[in-house]
């Protein structure tokens, strides 16, 4: 059988494996040079992976779903630069494992959040968000200020993330959990509210 247009269009199967072939060489020529680019793979200038404390608050942002009503990528558009600053660059995410950028929005996105409040108005919002917006729709976290932070758990997630490239030093390692003594969770989600995105905050 020749490979003519004629015997393609008359051959579902042969349709699809060529089909096949063509969107996943397509694919791969679009995705891997991500892997390799400067933009994708350097830090922006200024960026530092998380401390302990905002470690520990990104993880319970992760476990308390946070992300299924905020993204935090803020896209070049003038609507979103007015709103919320600086659109995000990739280089701002490279020690996030994984990152948070998301499309659901029920609630703002919180790319340049840091910032903007007060660390108090953060924590009477987490704990009740009607005292601080009435109309607000968001969970009450109240629980988070009676529970701990995890200090024991910390420096192997901290080692754990340095093999997969996020420059921690030993002794950065080493003082983690002593960093968390006597914080709660609540401490830590704030802490990692408050430092979200301010490298290119100022920006525009
Ligand atoms: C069911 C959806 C929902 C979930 C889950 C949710 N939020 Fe929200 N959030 C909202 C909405 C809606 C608003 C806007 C009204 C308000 O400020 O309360 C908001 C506002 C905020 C704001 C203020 C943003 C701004 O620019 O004014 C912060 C900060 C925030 N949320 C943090 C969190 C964190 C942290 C969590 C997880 C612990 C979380 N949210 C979970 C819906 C949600």
């Amino acid at each position: 059988m020749k490979l003519t247009h004629d015997a393609i269009e008359r051959n579902v199967w042969l349709m699809v494996v060529l089909t096949l072939l063509v969107v996943s060489v397509g694919g791969l020529l679009e995705i891997v040079p991500l892997f390799f680019q400067k933009s994708t793979t350097t830090p922006v200038a200024g960026l530092k992976p998380y401390d302990p404390v905002r470690l520990t608050g990104r993880d319970i942002y992760v476990r308390e779903g946070c992300y299924n009503c905020h993204s935090q990528m803020i896209r070049p558009f003038r609507a979103e630069t007015e709103r919320y600053g600086h659109y995000s660059v990739a280089g701002e995410f490279v020690y996030d494992h994984p990152f948070q950028w998301g499309s659901k929005r029920t609630g703002p996105d919180l790319h340049r959040v840091g910032g903007r409040y007060s660390d108090e108005w953060q924590r009477v919002h987490l704990i009740n968000p009607r005292d601080v917006v009435p109309e607000s729709n968001m969970p009450a976290f109240a629980f988070l200020e009676n529970a701990p932070a995890d200090a024991a758990g910390v420096a192997a997630k901290m080692r754990g993330l340095r093999k997969v490239g996020v420059p921690y030093t030993d002794a950065e390692i080493d003082g983690a959990a002593k960093m968390l003594e006597g914080k709660t969770e609540l401490d830590a989600l704030i802490a990692y509210l408050q430092g979200m995105g301010l490298e290119l905050k100022g920006a525009k």
